[in-house]
């Protein structure tokens, strides 16, 4: 177990809080999904209220250690001091004259954000000198960012070896929801995997199987198995090099008594178009020159009429190409047949979080994860670097 804010006293201290503002935006630089920043509020509104002075910080996309303005952390101090409601003051630099002066002059319960800490070039390094910089600026170090948790960089694990460090209460929520349902899951325990690719999911696949009872397939990956299994699959996407491994990996759950599952039937589209002629056949019949996107309206009634008995959900990854409407149909209506079970429901973040933000049905969930990549690890049993930093209770 990990120290919070609650197990250090925090009254008026200085403090450098890591979160994970990495949130997608247009052309227009507008933020189209601002969940990260919302999810970092209970975090920087208990230090308002214990009369720190807040020193926020993170990266947004990859700059790859130049300032490059296209990056700026603006458009994500613009959010919080609307969500706040006062403001919070951008740095013009991330550990540089204008972010120590601002930091120096901060009052009690006042909120600034640095300029992306990747537009340092030692912070994906996770260089010694710019963690000592971090660290300067405060006398606590705050770790929130869980979606960045799984990068070992300066502002998320170098700074935690020269201040105290702990927990928001945003990773102490993630580790909590998607802890305790791998660790003491009520049973039958399902997981519900889509995605791209078998070989991105190859170790959730192999950690999964040790625990759960049902492991239901979806996505693009799922071509991948068939053709393993002898089966065509036209054009869909299918990794060649990986039929041996899709091959082990139902071998291995056969072992365990998994129930593996793959779908029975697919929708497939002539090209990758939203408007593109598409129709229903079944996984073993795909045509020549045809794509796989979807699921099947067979699959979503067997994976829903599955869903029934369980007791604890872990999904991660869509199920079609949930981008275009007419391939949406697998993903949402396992969103909606999840929503409706009375059951521990728990979202690995990434594209099958935003498919159930997308569907309106967040709330009907009990932890939609703010991590991608970072979920994906801890699902894999992986270590979190940023985490592992932190003081022990
Ligand atoms: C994410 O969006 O998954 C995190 O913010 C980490 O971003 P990164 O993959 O660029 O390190």
């Amino acid at each position: 177990m990990k120290r919070t804010v609650r197990d250090i006293d925090l009254k008026g201290k200085k403090v450098l809080v890591r979160c994970d503002f990495n949130v997608p935006y247009d052309e227009n630089r507008k933020i189209t999904d601002n969940r990260r920043i919302v999810a970092a509020l209970p975090t920087i509104k208990y230090l308002i209220e214990n009369d720190c002075k807040i020193i926020l910080c993170s990266h947004l996309g990859r700059p790859k250690g130049e300032v490059k303005p296209e990056f700026s952390m603006d458009i994500v101090a613009e959010e919080l001091t609307r969500l706040l409601g006062q403001e919070v003051r951008l740095a013009k630099d991330v550990v540089g004259p204008d972010a120590k002066a601002l930091a120096e002059n901060l009052k009690s319960g006042e909120v600034m954000l640095l300029e992306n800490v990747r537009f340092e070039p030692g912070e994906e390094k996770n260089d010694e000198e710019l963690s000592k910089k971090f660290a300067s600026l405060a006398e606590v170090f705050v770790n929130d960012a869980f979606g960045t948790a799984h990068r070992a960089h300066s502002s998320t694990t170098g700074v935690a070896s020269f201040l105290p460090a702990v927990s928001g209460f945003l990773i102490e929520k993630e580790l909590k929801f998607l802890g305790s349902a791998l660790e003491n899951p009520e049973r039958p325990f399902m997981a519900i995997l889509g995605g791209k690719k078998v070989s991105d999911k190859i170790g959730v696949i192999e950690a999964l199987i040790e625990k759960v009872d049902v492991l239901m397939i979806g996505g693009a990956m799922a071509y991948t198995f068939f053709k393993s299994m002898g089966y065509e699959v036209g054009n869909s996407i299918c990794e060649l090099d990986k039929l041996d491994l899709a091959k082990e990996l139902m071998e291995k759950a056969k072992a365990k008594g998994v129930k593996f599952m793959l779908p029975v039937d697919t929708k497939i589209g002539k090209e990758f178009d939203p408007n593109t002629e598409s129709k229903t056949v079944k996984y073993t019949e795909i045509p020549e020159g045809w794509e796989g996107y979807d699921i099947g309206q067979e699959t979503i009634d067997l994976y829903t009429k599955e869903l029934q008995n369980a007791k604890t959900v872990i999904w991660n990854g869509p199920l079609g190409l949930f981008e275009f409407d007419q391939f949406a149909i697998g993903t949402n209506s396992i969103a909606k047949a999840l929503a409706d079970i009375d059951a521990i429901k728990v979202i690995g973040g990434g594209d099958s979080a935003a498919a159930i933000e997308k569907a309106g049905l967040a709330e009907k969930f009990t932890h939609i994860s703010t991590g991608g990549g970072a979920s994906l690890e801890f699902l894999e049993g992986k270590k979190l670097p940023g985490i592992e930093a932190l003081q022990d209770k």
